[in-house]
């Protein structure tokens, strides 16, 4: 099992719709079993909360339903149980860095390394914008959804 975990700051965003994206595309190559999906915040603002309106929309649009998730906070134990703590952004690496178990630290990683067709090196922070923003978030994180699940069948050759 390689278990995956994206991290945002208020899990309700964009590590969500990664979550989203990400199980849609394991599950479309039959790998449910094989890849295990979760996602959490840094901060504690939104805990047990469904994810922002406006996300759970542009998923929508693409097919993706995010309406079941909940906000949770990431905990200590993950840096345990996952094998990739991917963050949304720097401060969310550093917040993580922050509190990793320094023999653990390097599972921590920016999600958008896994990028091909993005230059950026964050995925922007869309809850105090518009809609057109969330619509991005997605375009990146597909983008960077696809990077990641070839890298995982490279190194741990399934
Ligand atoms: P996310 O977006 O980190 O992508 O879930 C945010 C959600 C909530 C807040 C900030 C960012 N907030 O300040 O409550």
């Amino acid at each position: 099992m390689v278990r995956v975990l994206f991290v945002c700051l208020g899990n309700i965003c964009r590590s969500p719709t990664a979550e989203g994206v990400f199980r849609k595309l394991v599950t479309e190559q039959g790998m449910e079993l094989t890849i295990d999906v979760d996602s959490a915040g840094t901060h504690a603002y939104h805990i047990g909360d469904p994810p922002d309106q406006r996300a759970v929309q542009a998923a929508a649009y693409r097919e993706i339903d995010l309406t079941h998730l909940r906000g949770r906070q990431a905990t200590l134990k993950d840096f345990d149980y996952f094998d990739y703590l991917l963050a949304m952004d720097e401060e969310n690496r550093r917040h993580l860095l922050s509190i990793a178990p320094s023999d653990l630290a390097h599972k921590v990683r920016l999600f958008m390394e896994f990028s091909n067709r993005f230059n950026e090196r964050e995925v922007p922070d869309p809850y105090w914008g518009g809609a057109s923003g969330f619509d991005r978030v997605l375009d990146m994180i597909e983008d960077a959804a696809r990077g990641l699940l070839e890298d995982i069948r490279a190194r741990h050759e399934i």
